[in-house]
C-alpha cells in the first residue's frame, strides 16, 4: 500500500505537496471543462484545450554580440595559451600527437580539442558533480576541488548536503527510495535475483517482461508493446531493423543521439528538417514523393518521419496533429520518442498523444524511455501487434541483449500501475497533476522576473538562456553555493550563441523548494545580468489552485 504522507523529500516524493481533493475528478483546472473522449482503454483523449505554443524569444542584438564579443576574447586567449603550450611553458595535459607520428595527419588538433582545452576546460567544474544520494528532489553532492585547473579532480571526502535537485529528469517522483514503495521491488529481487543472464530469445523471458509489456500496451492505448534494457539502445538497435537502404528517413534537426545513430545504422538515406518546422517537413515529403530516390528516381521503399515528443534542450513539444496530417498526405510512417514525454504531459500522464488529443494508434511507431518519468531504466517500442512481433524476431536489440533486470521491470511495473491507478491508489494521478503544477508555477514565475525562457507552457524540461560563455560557469557556481544544483549546457549540445540552464521540474519538488530555486534565480539574475527578456509578462503569474483541478470521468 502507497503511502502518501510523512517521507522525507530526499525519499522522492514529498509530503509537504499541498493536500489534493479526495476525489480525483476535482483536479487541476488546466483542462477544466473539457470532454473527454475515450479509447476505451483508460486513454482519454482531450480536445480543444490549450496545448501551448512553443516560444523561442530571441536575445537583444546586445546580448549577441557580447556573447560572440565573449567568445572572441577566450578564443584570442585560446590561441595565446596554444602558444605557450607549443614552446613548452604551459604544460598540455590533453592527448596530443605523438612524436614520432609528427608528419602523419593530425588525429587531435581539430576545433573541438581546441574548444575543450581552452574554453570548457575553464568550467569543466560545473559538469559530472558526483552525487552520493538518490537523484530525489533534494540530494547531496561530494564536494571535490581540483588543483590543475580543473584537469583532474580530487573528493574531499566531505559532503554537500540537501542541495535542491533541478536537474534530475525525475519529473514524477518516482526515483525514491521509500520501503513501502519499493516493497514489491524488494520481493522481486528476492523472488528473482538481479541479473537474468541471457536474452529474451533464450532463457531470460520472465513472467514480470510479459507482465510490463501488457501493461504498457494499454497505459499507451496500442495493441502491443516490447521493452528493451536500454533507451538508447531502443533506439539506436530497432531503427536498422526498421528502414534500411532504399529508405528515406526524415529527421528533426534536434533529435536526440540515439535517435541519429539508429538512422546511420540504418544505411537509410537521411534528411534532416528544421526543427518543428511543417513546411520545411513538407518540402521534403513532397520532394521525396516526386522525385524518389536520385539518379533512378525510383520511389522510396519507406519514408520514416522520426521526431520527438519533447525535445530535451529545448524544452519544444512536437506539433503532433500537424505532422500527422502531412503523415497521412505523403503517405510516410512516424516514429515518436516520448523520452520525456510520457508521463510528463497529457492530462493522465500518456504523452504527447493525450496531451494533443490524438489517437495513439495514428502514431506507427511509439517509442519511450522508463528513465525519466519511471525512475528506472530502459526503453519500450509500442504500436501495432505485427509491429513489435516483427521487431521481436528482427531487431539486434531482442536477439543479442540481456533482458531487463527483474527488479528494474517490478520498479516500471509498480510506477505504471501508480499512474494508471490499479494499485488502489490516487497517488500516480496526484504526481502526474502536481507536475503540471509545479511547470505551470515555475515557468510563468520565471517568466515574469524577465529571463529567457524556451519551450512550451506544458513542458518539464525549462530550458533558461544565458548567452555568454563567462555566466555559465559563474551560474552555475552561485546556484550551488546556494544549495541549488543545475545543469548548464553549452556548445556542442546547443548551438555556440545560445548556452542555457536546462532545468526539470519534478512533481516531488514543493513550493517550499520552487520558491527558494526561484528567489535565488531572481537575485542572481540581477547580480550576473540573466534577466534579458524585453516582454513584459502580468505581475502575478496565474497559477493554479486546487479548486481548479478537474479530472474528466
Ligand atoms: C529523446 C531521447 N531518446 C532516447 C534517450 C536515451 O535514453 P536512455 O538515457 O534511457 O538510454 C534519451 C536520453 O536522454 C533521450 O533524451
Amino acid at each position: 500500500m502507497i503511502r502518501t504522507g510523512g517521507h522525507h523529500p530526499r525519499n522522492g516524493s514529498s509530503s509537504n505537496q499541498k493536500p489534493l481533493e479526495d476525489n480525483i475528478s476535482v483536479k487541476n483546472g488546466y483542462h477544466r471543462n473539457e470532454k473527454v473522449h475515450s479509447n476505451g482503454k483508460g486513454n482519454g483523449f482531450y480536445r480543444s484545450w490549450d496545448r501551448g505554443e512553443d516560444s523561442f524569444e530571441e536575445a537583444p542584438m546586445y546580448v549577441a554580440v557580447l556573447t560572440y564579443m565573449g567568445f572572441g576574447i577566450v578564443t584570442l586567449f585560446g590561441y595565446f595559451r596554444e602558444l605557450l603550450r607549443a614552446v613548452g611553458l604551459e604544460k598540455c595535459n590533453q592527448a596530443q600527437e605523438r612524436e614520432e607520428q609528427k608528419d602523419f595527419v593530425p588525429l587531435y588538433q581539430d576545433f573541438e580539442n581546441f574548444y575543450n582545452r581552452n574554453l570548457y576546460m575553464r568550467v569543466r567544474d560545473n559538469w559530472n558533480r558526483p552525487i552520493c544520494t538518490l537523484p530525489g528532489p533534494v540530494f547531496d553532492l561530494m564536494e571535490r576541488v581540483s588543483d590543475d585547473n580543473n584537469w583532474t579532480f580530487r573528493l574531499t571526502g566531505r559532503t554537500i548536503d540537501n542541495v535542491i535537485n533541478m536537474g534530475s529528469y525525475n519529473y514524477l517522483g518516482f526515483a525514491e527510495n521509500n520501503v513501502d514503495f519499493l516493497k514489491t521491488v524488494a520481493e522481486t529481487t528476492v523472488q528473482y535475483g538481479v541479473g537474468v543472464c541471457s536474452t529474451r530469445q533464450e532463457l531470460a523471458n520472465l513472467t514480470v517482461h510479459k507482465t510490463l509489456e501488457q501493461l504498457v500496451a494499454e497505459f499507451l492505448g496500442v495493441e502491443s508493446a516490447m521493452s528493451f534494457g536500454m533507451g538508447f539502445a531502443t533506439n539506436s538497435m530497432n531503427i536498422p531493423a526498421l528502414v534500411g537502404k532504399g529508405c528515406l528517413i526524415l529527421s528533426d534537426e534536434l533529435n536526440h543521439t540515439s535517435l541519429i545513430l539508429g538512422a546511420r545504422l540504418s544505411g537509410a538515406t537521411i534528411r534532416v528538417f528544421k526543427h518543428n518546422n511543417m513546411q520545411s517537413l513538407e518540402k521534403m515529403l513532397k520532394e521525396a514523393v516526386c522525385s524518389g530516390q536520385p539518379r533512378t528516381h525510383r520511389s522510396w521503399m519507406k519514408i520514416l518521419i522520426m521526431v520527438e515528443g519533447i525535445y530535451s534542450m529545448e524544452g519544444s513539444l512536437i506539433r503532433l496533429p500537424e505532422i500527422l496530417a502531412l503523415k497521412k498526405k505523403y503517405k510516410a510512417y512516424l516514429y515518436l520518442d516520448e523520452a520525456h514525454s510520457i508521463g510528463a504531459v497529457g492530462p493522465t500522464g500518456r504523452g504527447v498523444t493525450e496531451h494533443f488529443g490524438v489517437d495513439p494508434k495514428e502514431v506507427d511507431v511509439l517509442m519511450g524511455t522508463f528513465t525519466k518519468s519511471f525512475g528506472a531504466v530502459g526503453g519500450y517500442i509500442a504500436g501495432k501487434k505485427e509491429l513489435v512481433d516483427y521487431l521481436r524476431s528482427h531487431s539486434h536489440s531482442a536477439i543479442y541483449a540481456t533482458a531487463m533486470s527483474p527488479p528494474v521491470v517490478e520498479q516500471i511495473t509498480r510506477a505504471l500501475k501508480c499512474i494508471m491507478g490499479t494499485d488502489g491508489t490516487r497517488e500516480g494521478q496526484r504526481r502526474v497533476q502536481q507536475l503540471a503544477e509545479n511547470t505551470r508555477y515555475f515557468r510563468s514565475r520565471l517568466k515574469e522576473m524577465g529571463f529567457i525562457i524556451y519551450g512550451n507552457q506544458h513542458s518539464p524540461v525549462v530550458p533558461l538562456l544565458l548567452y555568454l560563455p563567462g555566466k555559465v560557469g559563474a551560474f552555475s557556481r552561485a546556484m550551488l553555493e546556494r544549495k541549488i544544483g543545475v545543469v548548464v549546457v553549452g556548445f556542442p549540445a546547443t548551438p555556440i550563441t545560445e548556452a542555457r540552464a536546462r532545468f526539470c521540474v519534478s512533481a516531488a519538488h514543493t513550493r517550499e523548494m520552487l520558491d527558494k530555486v526561484l528567489q535565488s534565480l531572481d537575485e542572481l539574475g540581477d547580480s550576473i545580468r540573466l534577466k534579458f527578456s524585453r516582454r513584459r509578462c502580468p505581475v502575478r503569474p496565474q497559477v493554479c489552485n486546487e479548486t481548479d483541478f478537474e479530472l474528466d470521468s
